[in-house]
């Protein structure tokens, strides 16, 4: 009985949503967003480099930003703290092994991305680009990634090679 009348009212509802009067208006979908909108959102960077700002940034530079906001949270220089170090990492031997920028990550760019978007971690966005680079040169340097007197920006970090570059499958070659 309970079966019979639960299927009576799947009928309704699908007679309800079906009927013409259900979607009669166009749903309101807002206002539409113009291109600056867009842009402010659209801070993908691919690992070619495509997407990455005017600025630059060395190690040196980086060393005092990264002391004035970072290592509260990372430790002093990228040992880790409350959370991950940002430097080291031994082989990858299975899934438990711990993950780190040095043993990990594929793409240098992605530091770029990853700490513009996201760190520090209660003022997201609020680093400028030079900023971003000089950290990203500073983390690098910091795992002999690149010489300590190194200059990032949009030329040079697509061209830092990342221990692990070969260490993925990549589905959509042609994409990147
Ligand atoms: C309030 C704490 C806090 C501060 C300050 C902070 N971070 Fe983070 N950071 C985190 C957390 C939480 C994560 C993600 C979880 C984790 O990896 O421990 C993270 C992850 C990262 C990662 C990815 C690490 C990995 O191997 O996945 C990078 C890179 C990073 N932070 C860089 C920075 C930089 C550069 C700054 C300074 C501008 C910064 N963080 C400041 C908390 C913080």
């Amino acid at each position: 009985m309970y079966t019979r009348k639960l299927q009576g009212s799947v009928v309704a509802l699908t007679l309800a949503l079906g009927s013409s009067t259900a979607f009669a208006q166009a749903p309101n979908l807002g206002k539409p967003i113009n291109p600056s909108e867009i842009a402010a959102w659209d801070i993908n960077i691919l690992p070619d480099g495509t997407g990455l700002p005017p600025g630059s940034g060395t190690p040196a530079e980086g060393t005092r930003i990264y002391a004035a906001k970072c290592s509260i949270c990372h430790g002093e220089n990228g040992k880790g703290g409350a959370n991950a170090a940002l430097v080291g990492g031994g082989p990858i031997k299975d899934m438990e092994s711990e993950k780190t920028i040095a043993n990990f990550w594929p793409f240098a760019t992605t530091l770029f991305d990853y700490i513009r978007r996201a760190m520090p971690w209660r003022q997201p966005r609020s680093l400028a680009n030079d900023e971003v680079y000089a950290l990203t040169a500073y983390i690098l340097s910091l795992n002999k990634l690149i010489g300590e007197n190194d200059t990032m920006n949009a030329q040079t970090l697509p061209k830092v090679r990342m221990p692990n570059r070969d260490g993925f499958i990549v589905r959509f070659p042609d994409r990147l």
